[in-house]
């Protein structure tokens, strides 16, 4: 298994930043001709990252997340998310093959069928699953819950939604340096944008730390989702950060820049009446993809991203493109 590009770039991180290869990289670009009205339009597909092409974003994270786990001889992991939760379902299939317990705090989510087959998976998953319907209720339980997964003296590993830690954000970097190899390897020319959902944050976030290091001048646009944190570029940009400062600590050089103020734009335009609920236009740019490029989307997170990029792109306001869509979606 190749090593991690982030260690290609930073030697010095070999041994401090621990890293576990749960997928095949580099994960393919290719064209989508016929979708887009003006812009060159690409897409980098993370769909099949990871274990028999389950996956999506998420694996990227586990990738940093269960070492460091394993260093801090953590035996659980404890995160959150709501009841259809990908990043949990993600954090309890591959932890438990790292040897982890996954402890999962759940809050309430419309449910739809998605939503009902996420739940039966995430009960098969083995994790131990927590409903605690609101995050008032959550962030009161969370001692106990602390507490509850504690072996002896060590405390479960604390991993917020989406796994959008400054650690987990590196998953995302990795990918970025992946399109910049991509790119100087000539497969693809060097976009304007890279458009992705915004769930959490932290794939915009170390897409825009990525971009930066792989000396790519494309910049990341986040298409919100979730109305339920503050994802608007400033914290985007503060989480990347965040992941900055964390590559420092471990050994960076202390000249490594985080991404510029400009790296990251945001949409919140695309959100419709929230999130989790499907939108009309998410719907449509679904039934498009399908239909002329193949590319299989779901309405939470990635149709609602593709919707927003083709519509900014008949207002003329991708700057000529090209530009490069993140599938995100991994089947299950
Ligand atoms: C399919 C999919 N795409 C995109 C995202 C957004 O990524 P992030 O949470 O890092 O913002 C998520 C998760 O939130 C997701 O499940």
């Amino acid at each position: 298994m190749p090593p991690p590009l982030l260690h290609r770039r930073c030697p010095e991180l070999a041994d401090s930043l621990p890293f576990l290869r749960l997928g095949g990289a580099p994960t393919p670009v290719r064209r989508l001709p016929g979708l887009a009205e003006r812009a060159e339009l690409w897409v980098k597909d993370e769909s099949g990252y990871g274990d028999g092409g389950w996956g999506g974003n998420k694996v990227r994270k586990l990738e940093w997340l269960l070492p460091e786990a394993r260093r801090r001889g953590a035996r659980t992991i404890l995160t959150v998310g709501g009841l259809g939760t990908n990043w949990g379902l993600a954090a309890a299939r591959y932890a438990r093959e790292a040897g982890l317990a996954v402890a999962l705090g759940l809050i309430d989510h419309p449910v739809d069928e998605h939503v009902r087959a996420q739940l039966d998976r995430l009960r098969a998953s083995g994790a131990t699953l927590h409903f605690l319907r609101t995050k008032t209720r959550l962030v009161l339980a969370a001692p106990w819950l602390f507490l509850r997964h504690a072996h002896g003296r060590t405390l479960p590993y604390y991993l917020p939604a989406g796994g959008s830690s400054p650690l987990g954000t590196l998953g995302a970097v990795e990918i970025a340096l992946e399109l910049g190899a991509q790119v100087a390897a000539g497969e693809l020319p060097e976009p304007t944008w890279l458009v992705t959902a915004v769930g959490s944050g932290g794939t915009a976030a170390g897409l825009a730390l990525g971009l930066g290091l792989a000396g790519l001048r494309t910049r990341v646009l986040g298409i919100v989702v979730n109305d339920t944190l503050r994802l608007d570029s400033p914290a985007v940009l503060g989480l990347a950060r965040r992941s900055t400062a964390l590559l420092r600590r471990r050994g960076a050089d202390p000249d490594l820049t985080g991404p510029a103020p400009d790296a990251i734009r945001t949409e919140t335009a695309w959100l419709g009446d929230g999130y989790a609920r499907p939108s009309t236009a998410g719907d449509r740019a679904l039934a498009r993809a399908r239909a002329r490029s193949g590319l299989i989307l779901e309405r939470t997170y990635t149709a609602k991203a593709l919707a927003a990029l083709l519509d900014l792109d008949a207002a003329g306001r991708l700057d000529g493109g090209p530009v490069v869509f993140l599938q995100t979606h991994g089947p299950r």
